[in-house]
């Protein structure tokens, strides 16, 4: 693929399971991010569409984020991955991906968003403090996984956990 130029429409709308496989290929095109199972994108798809995100270029898959409400957590929208394909970067398209689920029913409630990120992934901590900027408020770090949680061999960074709130969506 090349690069998208930037007047180029990229739609946001939610996924469905016929974009299951693609989602897969995306994220295996997205290092450093963990590439987990084709079922569990498309569990993703199937249970908690309304929660994610899939950005759309003349018919190809070129974002995602996948996110939740955590059960025991209802004022919290977790952000697990984030995803814009290398063509796709430096536009926005992040950003414009986590407005779009914050506009969503499933989360009006929410008034925190809790994500992870590696110590090394700069354009991932560069997204979440210009998102917590854009909603006026404070992004707070601290621990969550440790690279030894990820078990021996398993050569994966620790995880911080980043706190973005409180916010009002109005
Ligand atoms: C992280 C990622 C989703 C950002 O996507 P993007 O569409 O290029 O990000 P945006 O254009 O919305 O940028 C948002 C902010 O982050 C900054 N940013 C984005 N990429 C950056 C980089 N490589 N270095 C420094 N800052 C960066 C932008 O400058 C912008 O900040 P600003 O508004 O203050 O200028 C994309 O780089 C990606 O898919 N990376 C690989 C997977 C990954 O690491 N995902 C995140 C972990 S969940």
């Amino acid at each position: 693929m090349s690069q998208i130029a930037a007047e180029a429409t990229i739609e946001l709308r939610h996924p469905t399971l016929a974009d299951g496989a693609a989602i897969f290929q995306l994220i295996k095109d997205c290092p450093p991010l963990d590439v987990n199972s084709a079922y569990a994108y498309l569990l993703l798809c199937h249970h908690f569409a309304d929660t994610c995100v899939v950005a759309e270029s003349n018919g190809r898959i070129v974002g995602f984020i996948s996110g939740y409400v955590p059960p025991q957590q209802p004022d919290t929208f977790f952000v697990w991955q984030v995803a814009a394909h290398r063509d796709a970067r430096g536009q926005g398209l992040g950003q414009r991906m986590l407005r779009f689920l914050l506009d969503q029913p499933a989360v009006s409630g929410v008034c925190y968003i809790d994500t992870t990120v590696s110590p090394s992934n700069e354009p991932s901590r560069a997204m979440f403090a210009r998102l917590a900027k854009t909603l006026e408020t404070h992004l707070e770090e601290s621990e969550l996984f440790s690279a030894t949680m990820f078990g021996p061999g398993a050569e994966h960074e620790e995880e911080k956990l980043l706190r973005i709130g409180p916010f009002n969506l109005g």
